[in-house]
């Protein structure tokens, strides 16, 4: 008899993984991502009890301690150690600290472009218990004035070649009392001091820990700029527990200690840094930093350093996919790519063409609280639900009205849940397990991206300002991005901060900014409604100088629409939902559309022109 129930229980074990696998096929997946975010979890409490508390910059010094030989940065012919970073980052550190005085809690702005530098300078400030402000490089005058005063920056490091975009607000820079360094040997402009002498002659001894021993959990670690929804970039506040989170994702990915990572993606945002590099240093990898991408670069990149992971985003998928085909396409080493926005038939191509890698689709947002791993890596998903989840209840999609622009209330004024199916508003818990630290110095913003009185009075979510689905299976799909903003190329735009521009020109009277589809493009690209000043014309050539010069290529509009009136919702507010769906096909618009052409400037649009951008002859 016991021999029975034993042999049926035994049975019974055996065929458990069968049955669960029937009711759910990806059990197993779901299990192994549960297991890593416990671990995560406790690996974060632990973190948070020492005293001082463990950060990344430890983590770094430990991989440095156990591993000082092991390549950290391989960086075009050169190539650094965990030791030599370490070293040379003392050698920033003590730099920094001698000649502009930083103590700890003290915030510089790092105006550099992807290089080892960036990263010297980075530990070097974390070494000094500093915060790193990161500033988008492309930025120039009025914008980049903006992001320091967001930070409180009291000093800046900037690389030697954007010597010019510093030249230019050097004067108020200096007026505020902000010291300047770049990274060369010497200089020769007042106001502007050179660091890299100063680093040559500094010691490469390491500092005292004692330096940064009011740093917690909690304290600022970086600032990040966003283009959340409105305005101006605004500074995420992104503290120390926040990296580590994000820092922790490549281990949920599956990232291995033995893996090369290649990171090319701007170092200023945070799927770079917080993901690429951070996490990078989380695991004790090796890290390939480019300066930029490059889609002819890319496979002899990942064969000459045997890469293993890359991360992306959905365009960069695309440009690979569009590069001539080659008999080497899967003679690589890569097995993993990790990142955001891929269009499911671009997935089902590169997969198809450049053999099996993994393709672990994320979604999050820099400031928010809330974030999807696809980690069954099925097709088109940017996540997938899980128990652990479900169980916490922290997030919701809510149902929107997209003409109104506002979540849909009940009678009772609270927002409907949408059954699963159906496409709704992702807004998540803000709490102590889910903080959002909002913006620095920007509380409207920071208030503007909380919805308060949910689904109970007093209760408090982050509007993710994206609309989003989640299917019978658990997976999460993403539908779009609503409001001030839409992405192009893996750059948020701020609608109202390219009409502010628009609307300095003299002849402009009103501005409205939106983003387009495009055939066979991710995300939106920009266009623009003008109302001209009575009896003013459309100069071309002017406005184009004018983008030209005030606003990054991703933020200029490519489109102009001419109209009498711009055409306004009930509440007065600008229209843009229906202005957007009309998109810039000149055989259904009425209006005078112009189209900027590369190198040239706003020509007339044209039907030949909207069919060779529909045809893709025309890249965008
Ligand atoms: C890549 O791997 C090959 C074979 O294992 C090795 O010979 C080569 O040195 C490696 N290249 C780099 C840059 O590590």
């Amino acid at each position: 008899m016991i021999a029975y129930t034993l042999y049926s229980a035994l049975t019974g074990l055996a065929i458990l993984p069968f049955i669960l696998y029937l009711r759910n096929p990806y059990f197993l997946q779901d299990l192994r991502y549960a297991i890593s975010s416990i671990k995560v979890a406790l690996c974060l409490r632990k973190f948070k009890k020492r005293k001082p508390f463990y950060s990344i910059l430890d983590r770094f010094l430990d991989h440095a301690a156990r591993q000082p030989h092991k390549p950290f940065i391989l960086f075009e012919e050169s190539s650094y150690t965990y030791s030599q970073a370490d070293k040379v980052s003392n050698k920033v550190a003590r730099a920094l600290a001698a000649h502009a005085h930083l103590e700890e809690g003290d915030t510089v702005a790092l105006f550099l472009g992807n290089e080892p530098q960036f990263v010297w300078v980075w530990l070097a400030l974390a070494k000094l218990g500093c915060i790193a402000s990161l500033l988008n490089h492309n930025i120039r005058s009025k914008s980049l004035l903006h992001c320091f005063s967001c930070c409180e920056a009291k000093v800046v490091v900037a690389g030697a070649d954007l010597r010019g975009a510093v030249e230019e607000v050097l004067p108020t820079l200096s007026q505020q009392g902000v010291r300047v360094f770049i990274l060369s040997e010497d200089s020769d402009v007042e106001g502007i001091e050179s660091l890299s002498d100063k680093i040559r002659h500094a010691s490469e001894q390491p500092l005292s820990p004692q330096l940064r021993a009011s740093v917690t959990m909690k304290s600022p670690a970086l600032y990040i700029y966003t283009s959340g929804t409105t305005g101006l970039p605004k500074a995420a506040v992104i503290n120390h527990e926040k990296l580590w989170k994000s820092s922790f994702l490549q281990d949920i990915a599956g990232i291995r200690s033995d893996d090369i990572i290649y990171v090319y993606l701007p170092l200023y945002h945070s799927a770079g840094f917080q993901v690429g590099l951070c996490g990078a240093i989380e695991k004790g990898i090796t890290v390939v930093l480019k300066r930029k991408f490059s889609a002819s670069q890319f496979w002899n990149d990942c064969r000459k350093y045997n890469v293993t992971v890359f991360q992306y985003i959905g365009e960069i998928m695309r440009y690979l996919c569009n590069t001539p085909k080659r008999d080497n396409d899967r003679d690589h080493r890569l097995r993993l790519a990790l990142g955001l926005g891929i269009r499911p038939d671009v997935w089902v191509d590169f997969l198809q063409r450049f053999g099996d890698i993994f393709i672990c689709e994320c979604y999050g947002a820099t400031e928010g609280n809330v974030g999807f791993v696809n980690y069954c890596g099925k097709v088109g998903a940017v996540g997938k639900e899980n128990f652990l989840h479900k169980m916490g209840g922290r997030y919701a999609l809510i149902r929107y009205d997209t003409e109104k622009e506002e979540p849909v209330k009940d009678s009772g004024g609270f927002c409907i849940k949408v059954p699963r199916g159906e496409t709704g508003l992702l807004v998540a818990k803000i709490g102590e397990r889910a903080p959002f630290s909002g913006y620095a110095r920007n509380n409207q913003q920071t208030e503007k991206k909380k919805l308060k009185d949910v689904f109970v009075k007093g209760d408090l979510y982050f509007n993710s300002g994206d609309l989003l689905k989640i299917d019978s299976e658990g997976f999460v799909f993403f539908q779009d991005r609503i409001g001030d903003t839409f992405r192009w190329k893996g750059e948020n735009v701020a609608t109202t901060e390219v009409a502010d521009h628009l609307l300095t020109v003299d002849w402009v009277e009103e501005a409205n900014v939106y983003g387009v589809k495009v055939p066979g493009h991710e995300g939106r690209i920009g266009m623009a409604a003008l109302k001209l000043k009575e009896g003013m014309d459309f100069e071309g050539k002017v406005l184009y100088q004018h983008v030209k010069n005030f606003l990054p290529s991703y933020a200029r509009p490519r489109f102009i629409r001419i109209q009498e009136e711009l055409a306004v919702t009930g509440t007065f507010k600008q229209m843009k939902v229906k202005l957007a769906e009309e998109g810039f096909n000149p055989g259904n618009i009425r209006d005078h559309l112009f189209y900027l052409e590369d190198g040239k400037g706003y020509v007339p649009m044209t039907q030949e022109i909207f069919s060779s951008i529909a045809e893709g002859t025309i890249r965008l």
